[in-house]
């Protein structure tokens, strides 16, 4: 095992996972798991806003901080997120009167989280889910507490405090539905390369769109236009990371074999998109095991079938679709 600090080097794009506090602790298997997997582990909840600062008087970084340490002594990358997101935001703050208390708590964030975690979690999330579901009828942005009180301004802001509080991080925008075929997706797509360019006309460093990458699978990656956003955001020296990858396969009838053969389909179109548009930073799963997921919980099956959204069903068991990511990822 490689010692503290020095983080694993493979050929090929990292693999990574997200890690829960709470399974961490109870399932051996599962921590296992992220050690025979994964070249990249970040904590998937334990770093967001409301999680850290539950109360203005009081932080909790304890969970937080065994997940990354596990991730760092055992020399994988760790990952961030995320600072700005409508759905972990204290209520605290929500209470705040002026915008000047809200940004200066926002401030005051990113500087103590970044500070914390400088040289350890060396990629952020900065903002999560920004645009909105349809910018169609709703958007462009997604309306948020944050968006009101602070108005678009907070998205290149809190970058900027992102930079200032960590020269050396890399900085993300994260968001979801950014590689089907549709038009609302190609909205979607066009509204986060209209938010980088209007960061970039700032001056404010973003360095990666995150691609969270929950793939339902009975909708159609669009290949030809995920390889197309990721060579404009290439042209605008903007790579792609992929950060909350997993499978909903809650329209896909028939059991195992069918909702592997569909999991099959999905992934391969989204890694033909994927790897034409560049080299992501990494790809990393939402979880590691279909035991611990939250599709199961938001969007059950109507059969009552147990659903396979991750890697490696409940016994750990490798899925085929997880092996052919593994070669591709190791070969790109
Ligand atoms: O840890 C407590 C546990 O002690 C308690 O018994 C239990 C009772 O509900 O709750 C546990 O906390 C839950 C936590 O997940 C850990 O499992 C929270 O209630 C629950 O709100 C939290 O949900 C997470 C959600 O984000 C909100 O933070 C999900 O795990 C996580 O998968 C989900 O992730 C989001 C991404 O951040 C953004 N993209 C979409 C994705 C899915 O919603």
């Amino acid at each position: 095992m490689p010692g503290r600090g020095t983080a694993r080097t493979h050929a090929g794009i990292p693999f990574g996972g997200a890690v829960q506090a709470e399974h961490f602790d109870s399932d051996p298997s599962y921590r296992q798991a992220f050690l025979d997997h994964c070249d990249l582990v970040m904590p998937m909840n334990e770093l967001k806003f409301s999680l850290l600062r539950p109360n203005r008087e009081s932080w909790n970084f304890e969970p937080a901080d065994r997940l990354v340490d596990f991730a760092i002594a055992n020399g994988r990358l760790c990952r961030g997120t995320t600072h700005v997101w409508y759905g972990a935001t204290p209520d605290w703050i929500t209470r705040l009167e002026s915008e000047r208390e809200i940004a200066a708590a926002l401030g005051e964030h990113v500087e103590r989280v970044s500070d914390r975690y400088r040289g350890r979690v060396t990629d952020w999330d900065v903002c999560n889910e920004v645009i909105a579901h349809d910018p169609a009828s709703e958007g462009p942005l997604r309306d948020t507490f944050w968006l009101r009180r602070l108005g678009p301004r907070h998205i290149p802001d809190a970058f900027a405090l992102a930079a200032r509080a960590d020269p050396s991080a890399t900085l993300t925008l994260n968001d979801y539905d950014l590689e089907f075929r549709g038009s609302r997706y190609d909205l979607r797509r066009a509204t986060m390369l209209s938010i980088v360019r209007q960061m970039q006309d700032r001056n404010v460093p973003v360095h990666r769109v995150g691609l969270q990458a929950h793939l339902y699978l009975e909708k159609e990656i669009d290949v030809e236009g995920l390889a197309r956003f990721g060579a404009e955001l290439k042209a605008l020296g903007v790579g792609l990371v992929v950060t909350e990858l997993d499978l909903i396969d809650w329209q896909i009838e028939g059991g195992p074999a069918e909702q592997d053969a569909a999991a099959e389909r999905s992934v391969s179109a989204f890694l033909d998109g994927l790897l034409d548009a560049g080299r992501p930073a990494a790809v990393v799963a939402w979880g590691i095991t279909d035991r611990y997921s939250w599709i199961s919980d938001v969007m059950p099956r109507e059969d009552g079938k147990p659903e396979r959204p991750l890697p490696l069903d409940r016994d750990y068991r490798p899925k085929p679709w997880y092996e052919t990511l593994r070669r591709r990822l190791a070969t790109a």
